[in-house]
Parts: structure tokens; C-alpha cells; sequence
């Protein structure tokens, strides 16, 4: 009892000071002002027993009647006497009419709530007698409603919070540049167009959005200062500029989806490239080209597509017959390696009977041969990792290959011949013959093998096993259904380089109908994409553990059966060096050689073309001079969404990362970052 009293004597002396007097007739006008509202009830304004105690009928200073279903229109006059009125909220009702001049006078308003109604007509201060030359409105919500083109704001000086999206103002309210205390500005989806630089002066912004409007302008120079901006959303608009990083990275991605035709340069290390805004080709307008030139792919030659060739080379019809008579016989190649690797079913394993002892010679495809230095073949152990118990010898690898015959063989990459086999288990594994690393001493083999085999990430090919066969390293590998990204790209259809104009037609004619080597992934921007966050994932990986790969290229990254890449070979550089091998020059085996070796694969998934130097060079001068999305892959299928600004992004990225100097270039986890903010939103998790 004693605590109540207190507490109400509190409550009162609090009510006393802030009303020193009442009017009874506050009430009465309000009860005047919404008698045409429906669904209205006075009884709402009831304020708690305690404030009645000396005072019937206080002022009102709140009307807070928030989503009460009210339709109708008010009757404003009634209110004009509401002296100590500062709040208004009237927020998701059905209200309908216009607002008159003098109610933004009314002396002690400060926040004003109509957003989600259906308000209309003027906005406009009203200079009464008695008031100051503008309103003292600081909070002014009118999101969602019917207002026009007449919001007139110079008089609301004191404004701090405007929210006038979703109206259909058609162009920015006029007075806007007099708030220069605004902090947060909203006039999102409000079909405006025409320049934003009228609130390039609002110095106080704190958050800015104009998304989805038709506005153009200069980013940043026709904004008010980014610098003090804690939210921006640009979004959905016809602007042009440059991003940096910074803004990039403060802002986020989707501030900037559509938001006309920017260019990003998302590195870390400010450019020093003087890059102009790309104002010629808006993105929607290659967006809507490519597919075009898809699929009219007989009519008139594509002129850039000829310039290029032709300042790829000096004789362009040598080139093309040249390109034509290579390709047909590396698209029969293809199809014969592609159909090893598409067999389900392991190759048939002759009875075969091991007459002799060693050495044991294997001639490859190539007409190479490598030698196993053994006189017994079951004296060299094959070391299963993750099955130490396995019982299996090099005798076992020459069964399961059939003597490592030219069936066998998967391909021969410059570290020597991979075979296919399926072990007893049914472990169905791919082997590969480190040639380069004949020199290196067994210990040191063993410790590195063992080292690698203890890696262990998703985007890695784990080291299933290895062998050492005299002079020979062996090592096996899960087998990857998909092949290897190279081969994917590269040899298999849609994915053929440098062909430009007859590529479709020969591929169809040479696959005929119903062919099973199309591969709907390979047209997929998200597939390829998923390819790139992937391998940079499991590169990243690989330098956080304190290794480096060496080595990366297209052919050494395979693709499992969802097409989740996976990085082999990693570290076999280090073996390759301890061979006193043929370390290039300028290629030390180090972390930003990996970046590089990584931009020139993220290069190839984008470009469709092979990750040659020249290529590395065209792309970078195309991206330096903001032309980056000449260089995609035509044939990629736009995902939906963002595709086209996505492609370019991420070429950038591989931009970047191809830096000449090794020092500017980001490092994996960066890389990493960039790629997954490309489609965050989208596809990963
Ligand atoms: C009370 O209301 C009258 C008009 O009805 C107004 O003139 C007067 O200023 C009000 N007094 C206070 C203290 O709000
Ligand atoms: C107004 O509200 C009061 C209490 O909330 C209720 O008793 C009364 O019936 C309502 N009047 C109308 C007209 O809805
Ligand atoms: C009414 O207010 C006066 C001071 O203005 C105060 O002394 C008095 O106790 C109050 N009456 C009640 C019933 O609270
Ligand atoms: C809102 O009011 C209308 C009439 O003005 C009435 O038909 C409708 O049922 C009401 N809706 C709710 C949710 O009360
Ligand atoms: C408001 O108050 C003034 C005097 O202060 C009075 O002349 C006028 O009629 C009042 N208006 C309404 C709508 O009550
Ligand atoms: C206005 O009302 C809406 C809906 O009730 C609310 O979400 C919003 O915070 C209010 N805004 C202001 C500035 O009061
Ligand atoms: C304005 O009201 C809308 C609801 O209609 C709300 O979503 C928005 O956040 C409000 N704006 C501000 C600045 O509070
Ligand atoms: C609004 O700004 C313009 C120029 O900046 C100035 O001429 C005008 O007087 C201002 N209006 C108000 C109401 O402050
Ligand atoms: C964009 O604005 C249009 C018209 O102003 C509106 O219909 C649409 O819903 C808005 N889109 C978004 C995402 O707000
Ligand atoms: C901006 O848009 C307006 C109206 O659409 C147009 O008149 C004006 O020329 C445009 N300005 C630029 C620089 O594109
Ligand atoms: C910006 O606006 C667009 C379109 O309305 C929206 O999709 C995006 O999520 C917004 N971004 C931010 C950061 O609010
Ligand atoms: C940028 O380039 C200019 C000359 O083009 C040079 O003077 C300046 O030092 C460079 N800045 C940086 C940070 O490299």
C-alpha cells in the first residue's frame, strides 16, 4: 500500500510539472476532428486513471492511433488548437485526404507518423502567425502513401528523420537541399528520375536510401558525403561511377544491385588506375545482346570477335583452318578420353599372369615409357591412408590397370600418366605417376606423403594412397567422375576455346543429336562460380595450414559427381624441387604465385578461353579499361539475378589477383571473401 502511494505520488508530481494547466477541450476537438473516420473510438484517448486525478481532460500532447483500422478522412481544422500536441501517429490505417499548410505550424509538433495510409495532395508548410519561419516537425513519416510531386519541404528546417518512400512523387521533393540537418533520408521506391545531386548538400546524412528509382548521377560526386553515412542503398537506379573497395566493403553488395553502371574495384590496395566511369554500355543492354548473338549465331560475323582474332594473329583464315583441323582432332581425343572417364563401369581386367621379374616398363600414349625399377613386384607396399591395414602391393596397381595399359590411362599431364583402376574393395581410384619426382629420396617422399595425406578439406583430393616403385613415386587418388576442370572447359562442347563462330554447328554435327557429352552445368554461371569459391576454399585452406599448392592449374583441379571442384597435386611442387627440378623463373613456390596460378583459373571459368599468358594480358587490359565484360564466356547461361555484373566482379577478382607484383595482390582469404560477397545471397551457405 505504502509502495502504491508512493509511486502515484511520483506519477503526479511528474504530471504536474509537465502540464501545469488543463483544457478540457482538447477531447472534445479531437472527438470533432475524426468524427467522419470510421471505426474510430474516443474512449482510446483515455489517459491513466492517475492523470485524471486533478485534471478531467488534459492536453493531449500524443496521438498515437496506430493501426486501428481507420478509414474516412479527418476534419484537421479541429486540431489546429491542440497547442501541446507533439506526436502523431496514424500509421497503417486506410486514412484518406490532404494534410492543410498550418498543421506543420502547430507549435509544439515534433514527430509526425502517416506512413501506410492513403494520404495524398501537398505537403507544405504554412507560415502562421505566432511561429517561427519553418516547422519544428524533426520526425516525418509519410512511407506509403499517395503523395505526389507537391511535397514541398523547405519550411521543415528542423527535420533530422524524413521517410517519403513509396509514393509516387515522380521527382525529388523541392526543398530538399534546405534540410541540412537531415540524418536519415528514405525517398526509396518513389519512381523519381532525373539527378540526385540537389542532395549532394545534405552533409548530416547518417543513412541514405534511394533505391528503386530511376535517378542518374555520378557515385560518389553527386552524393553527399559517403563519409559520415553509416547505411547507403543505391540500388535499382541509372547511376554510373566508380566503387572502391572501402565503399564496398562499408556498404555491402546489395547497396548496389542494379544500380546503373558501375565499376567495382573491390581490391584491397586502393588502385592507382585511373578508371572512367563506364557510362557507354549500361548492363542491361549486354545483358540483353548476348543471348542474341547466342543464338543467331549464322548471321553476319561478330566484328569485335574478328578484330580479335586478327590481333591475336597476323593470318586469320591460317588461323582458322588451323584452329578448325586442331579442334576436330582434339574433339575426337576428347571423346575418346571422355568416354574412359564417363564409363561406369571399371575397364575389363584381362586375366593377366606376371611372367617375369622386373624392371617393368610401361610405354604411355605419348610414346613415353616409365620404368619400375623392382625385381619383385609385390616387395614395393602400397600405402592406403585411411586403410593402413590393406593389404595391397604394386603387383595389385599392374593387375588393376592391366599392366598400366593404354585402356588404363586417363590422361598425361606434364607430371606424368594418370590410370584408372578399381582396387580390391571396390576402391575405385585414380593413380598418377609423379615422373618429375624420380630424384627424390624415399624418407623424404614418405615424410611429404604422409604430411599431404593428413590434409584434410572438402575442396582438397585427399591422397588416398601412394607407392614407391624403385625410382618411381605412385600416388592414388579417389576417382572424380567429372574429370578434371581443364577437360571440362576446354575440350568437352560449349566449353572449346578461341572458336568463335562455327563451334555450335561442328559440335552438333560431330556429337549428332541426343549427344551424351553436352553438360547443362558448363553454361551455368552459378555452377562455374560454385567451381571458383570452391577451389579458392580449399586453396585458402591449404595456406592457413602453412602449405602451398605449386602448382595450380585448370587440369589439376577435378570435378566431383555435384561438380564440387577438389584441388590435387597440392604440395607436389615441394617434391618436384627436392628433384632439383625446373623451378621457372619468377614462379618461387609461395602463396601469391598460388594467387596468381588461382587468378588464371578464375580467368579461365569466366572466359570460356585457355589461361594462356596472352589471354592473362587481354583480360587484364580489357578489365584496366573497364571493358571486363567483353571478355565473359558468351555461352554462359545469365543465372537470373545479377549475372552479367557478377561475371564482371568476379573478373575483376581474377584481375586482381593476377597482379604483376606479387606483393599487390590479395591473398586467398581475401579472394575468398569477394568471390562469396559476389553471390552471397545466392548459393552459398
Ligand atoms: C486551452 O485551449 C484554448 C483553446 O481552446 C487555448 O487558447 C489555450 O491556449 C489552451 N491552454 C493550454 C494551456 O493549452
Ligand atoms: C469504445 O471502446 C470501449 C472500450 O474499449 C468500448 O466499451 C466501446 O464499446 C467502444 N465503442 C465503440 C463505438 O466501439
Ligand atoms: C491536485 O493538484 C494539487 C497541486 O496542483 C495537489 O496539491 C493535489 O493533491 C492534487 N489532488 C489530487 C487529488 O491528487
Ligand atoms: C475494418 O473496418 C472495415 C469497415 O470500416 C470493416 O469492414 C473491416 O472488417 C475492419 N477490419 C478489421 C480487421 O477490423
Ligand atoms: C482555436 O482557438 C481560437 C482562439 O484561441 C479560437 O478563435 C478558434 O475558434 C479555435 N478553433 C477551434 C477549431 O476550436
Ligand atoms: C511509423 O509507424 C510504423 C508502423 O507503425 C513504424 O514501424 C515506424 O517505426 C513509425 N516511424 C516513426 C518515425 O515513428
Ligand atoms: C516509416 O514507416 C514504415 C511503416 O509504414 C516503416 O517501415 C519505416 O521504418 C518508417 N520509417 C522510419 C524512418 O521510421
Ligand atoms: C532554401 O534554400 C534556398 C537556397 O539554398 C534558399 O534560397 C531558401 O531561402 C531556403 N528556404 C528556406 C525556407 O530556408
Ligand atoms: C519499386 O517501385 C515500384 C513502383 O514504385 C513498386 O511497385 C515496387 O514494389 C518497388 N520494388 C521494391 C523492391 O520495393
Ligand atoms: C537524367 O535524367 C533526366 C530525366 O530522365 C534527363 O533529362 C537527364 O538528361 C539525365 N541526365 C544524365 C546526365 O543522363
Ligand atoms: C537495396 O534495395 C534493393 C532493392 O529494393 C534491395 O534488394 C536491397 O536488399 C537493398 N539493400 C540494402 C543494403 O538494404
Ligand atoms: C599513382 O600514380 C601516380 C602517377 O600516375 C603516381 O604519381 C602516384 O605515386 C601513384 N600512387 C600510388 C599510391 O601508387
Amino acid at each position: 500500500m505504502e509502495v502504491f502511494f508512493c509511486r502515484l505520488l511520483l506519477l503526479l508530481s511528474l504530471v504536474v510539472l509537465v502540464q501545469s494547466t488543463c483544457n478540457s477541450t482538447d477531447h472534445e476537438l479531437v472527438a470533432k476532428a475524426f468524427s467522419s473516420v470510421s471505426n474510430f473510438n474516443i474512449s482510446w484517448l483515455r489517459l491513466r486513471p492517475v492523470d485524471l486525478i486533478n485534471c478531467s481532460n488534459p492536453p493531449i500532447k500524443e496521438l498515437k492511433l496506430s493501426s486501428r483500422n481507420l478509414s474516412g478522412i479527418i476534419s484537421w481544422k479541429f486540431l489546429r488548437n491542440l497547442s501541446q500536441l507533439h506526436t502523431v501517429d496514424l500509421s497503417g490505417n486506410s486514412l484518406q485526404g490532404s494534410l492543410p499548410g498550418w498543421f506543420w505550424s502547430i507549435q509544439n509538433l515534433i514527430q509526425v507518423n502517416l506512413s501506410g495510409n492513403r494520404f495524398g495532395g501537398t505537403i507544405d508548410f504554412e507560415h502562421t502567425s505566432g511561429n517561427g519561419p519553418s516547422s519544428s516537425v524533426q520526425v516525418l513519416n509519410l512511407s506509403s502513401n499517395r503523395f505526389t510531386n507537391l511535397v514541398k519541404l523547405s519550411g521543415f528546417s528542423k527535420l533530422r528523420v524524413l521517410d517519403v518512400s513509396h509514393n509516387d512523387l515522380r521527382s525529388l521533393p523541392s526543398g530538399l537541399a534546405n534540410l541540412t540537418k537531415l540524418e536519415h533520408l528514405d525517398i526509396s521506391s518513389c519512381k523519381i528520375s532525373g539527378n540526385i545531386k540537389p542532395i549532394s548538400s545534405l552533409h548530416s546524412l547518417k543513412y541514405l536510401d534511394v533505391s528503386n528509382n530511376s535517378m542518374n548521377g555520378t557515385f560518389p560526386s553527386d552524393f553527399p558525403p559517403l563519409g559520415g553515412l553509416n547505411f547507403l542503398n543505391v540500388s535499382m537506379n541509372k547511376f554510373t561511377g566508380f566503387v572502391g573497395h572501402e565503399k564496398y566493403q562499408k556498404f555491402g553488395k546489395s547497396a548496389f544491385i542494379h544500380g546503373g553502371s558501375f565499376i567495382f574495384n573491390i581490391s584491397k590496395t586502393p588502385s592507382n588506375h585511373t578508371l572512367q566511369p563506364q557510362s557507354t554500355t549500361p548492363p542491361h543492354k549486354i545483358q540483353k545482346h548476348k543471348p542474341i548473338k547466342k543464338r543467331n549465331k549464322k548471321h553476319k560475323p561478330k566484328t569485335k570477335t574478328l578484330v580479335i582474332g586478327l590481333s591475336c594473329a597476323s593470318a586469320f583464315v591460317f588461323v582458322s583452318v588451323a584452329a578448325f583441323i586442331f579442334c576436330v582432332y582434339r574433339r575426337k581425343k576428347a571423346l575418346a578420353r571422355k568416354n574412359k572417364w564417363a564409363i561406369s563401369k571399371p575397364v575389363q581386367q584381362l586375366p593377366f599372369k606376371m611372367e617375369k621379374s622386373g624392371p617393368f616398363s610401361f610405354e604411355t600414349e605419348s610414346g613415353t615409357s616409365w620404368v619400375a625399377d623392382l625385381k619383385e613386384p609385390t616387395s614395393a607396399p602400397v600405402i592406403m591412408c585411411s586403410k593402413p591395414l590393406m593389404n595391397l602391393t604394386f603387383k595389385d596397381l599392374i593387375a588393376a590397370t592391366s599392366h598400366f595399359g593404354k585402356e588404363s590411362l586417363l590422361a598425361e599431364g606434364k607430371c606424368g600418366p594418370v590410370y584408372r583402376a578399381v582396387l580390391p574393395g571396390e576402391l575405385h581410384v585414380a593413380i598418377k605417376v609423379l615422373e618429375n619426382a624420380k630424384g627424390v629420396e624415399y624418407d623424404d617422399a614418405v615424410a611429404m606423403f604422409d604430411e599431404f595425406s593428413r590434409l584434410n578439406h572438402p575442396n582438397l583430393l585427399p591422397l588416398s594412397g601412394y607407392c614407391i616403385a624403385g625410382k618411381e613415386k605412385l600416388v592414388l587418388y579417389e576417382f572424380m567422375a567429372n574429370g578434371d576442370l581443364h577437360r571440362w572447359l576446354h575440350e568437352l562442347p560449349t566449353g572449346e576455346p578461341n572458336v568463335e563462330d562455327w563451334s555450335g554447328d561442328t559440335w552438333e554435327q560431330l556429337n549428332g543429336p541426343g549427344s551424351h557429352l553436352s553438360s547443362p552445368e558448363k553454361t551455368d554461371w552459378v555452377t562455374r562460380h560454385r567451381i571458383a569459391v570452391g577451389v579458392a576454399r580449399g586453396l585458402a585452406y591449404l595456406h592457413h595450414v602453412g602449405s602451398t599448392h605449386g602448382h595450380l592449374v585448370a587440369s589439376n583441379i577435378l570435378l566431383a559427381e555435384n561438380f564440387e571442384p577438389k584441388i590435387a597435386d597440392f604440395g607436389l611442387q615441394k617434391l618436384r624441387s627436392k628433384n632439383l627440378g625446373e623451378i621457372r623463373q619468377n614462379d618461387e613456390n609461395t602463396t601469391e604465385s598460388d594467387v596468381y596460378c588461382f587468378g588464371v583459373v578464375l580467368v579461365e571459368l569466366l572466359t570460356g578461353k585457355q589461361g594462356t599468358e596472352n589471354c592473362v594480358k587481354w583480360v587484364r587490359k580489357l578489365v584496366r579499361e573497364g571493358g571486363g565484360v567483353n571478355a565473359l564466356d558468351f555461352r554462359l547461361k545469365l543465372g537470373g539475378g545479377d549475372s552479367v555484373s557478377e561475371m564482371a566482379e568476379s573478373l575483376r577478382v581474377g584481375y586482381l589477383c593476377t597482379a604483376e607484383s606479387p606483393g599487390k595482390r590479395p591473398n586467398m582469404q581475401q579472394v575468398l571473401g569477394l568471390l562469396k560477397d559476389i553471390r552471397s545471397s545466392v548459393d552459398l551457405s
